[in-house]
């Protein structure tokens, strides 16, 4: 199996069971925790007249959102289950869904000749992606921006995993969770200090960075939410 396949076999799977249960999708929170937090942190970088992708959009919650402050937005998935669940749960006019895996640049290419540069919005993907498949990724990203666009990513960060340490070891694996981990989904963590390997500057232009957060859908029965460690990066292409 390739490891394209890997991917699409795993959320596929994950996707397919999802119920709609309230909590189910642990990274589901609310646009304010979310897509307008991280909008605040880019919209001056960005042209809003460009299409936005929301690339690995999922069920399309940050997707729907984005789409009243840009033109035309696509969210872009490698799971055809959730591209469906997102054209019926967040449809808007000027939103689109449709399937794009990340690993193949040749697709990427074809949705830019279709579509022009683009800006990119990128919420916990890469960090899903094996070390050894970043580069392929990147690769695609920078089809899609052309020479205009912007790269907005938001990741988990490495205090990610001590935090996971310490909150399973107190209150369990949150269900939320655990159900990423029966579908043989092994999120990883990016180093933030690793943004300018991953985006080598003479390709790239990192125009801001720092730390964040990811709003989880779950909450602890100290009733505080559980939220992640994160850091962002906005980049574009390297203008010559
Ligand atoms: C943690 S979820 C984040 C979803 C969404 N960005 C959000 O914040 O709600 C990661 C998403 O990446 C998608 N994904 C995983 N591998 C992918 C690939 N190779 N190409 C495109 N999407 C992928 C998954 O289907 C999943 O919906």
């Amino acid at each position: 199996m390739t490891s394209a396949n890997r991917y699409l076999t795993s959320w596929e799977g994950y996707w397919s069971t999802a119920t709609g249960a309230p909590g189910e999708i642990f990274w589901d929170a609310d646009p304010p925790h979310a897509a307008q937090q991280d909008l605040v942190l880019f919209q001056d970088y960005v042209d809003p007249q460009l299409p936005l992708i929301d690339l690995g959009c999922g069920n399309g919650t940050q997707t729907r959102f984005l789409a009243d402050r840009f033109a035309r937005v696509i969210g872009t998935e490698i799971s055809p289950t959730v591209v469906a669940i997102a054209q019926t749960k967040n449809a808007a006019p000027n939103v689109s869904y449709r399937i794009l895996d990340v690993l193949c640049p040749g697709d990427a290419q074809a949705l830019h000749e279709e579509i022009g540069d683009a800006n990119v919005y990128m919420r916990t993907v890469l960090h899903q992606l094996s070390p050894a498949d970043h580069a392929t990724a990147i690769q695609s990203i920078e089809g899609l921006l052309g020479i205009r666009g912007i790269l907005y990513l938001i990741e988990l960060s490495s205090a990610a995993e001590p935090y996971f340490t310490q909150l399973i070891k107190q209150y369990g694996p949150p269900p939320g969770l655990a159900r990423v981990f029966q579908h043989e989904i092994t999120p990883g963590m990016l180093n933030e200090n690793d943004i300018e390997v991953l985006f080598p500057t003479d390709r790239f232009t990192l125009l801001r960075t720092g730390t964040s957060h990811i709003y989880t859908v779950h909450t602890l029965p100290t009733d505080e939410v559980v939220i992640v460690p994160a850091f962002y990066a906005i980049l574009r292409r390297r203008q010559s």
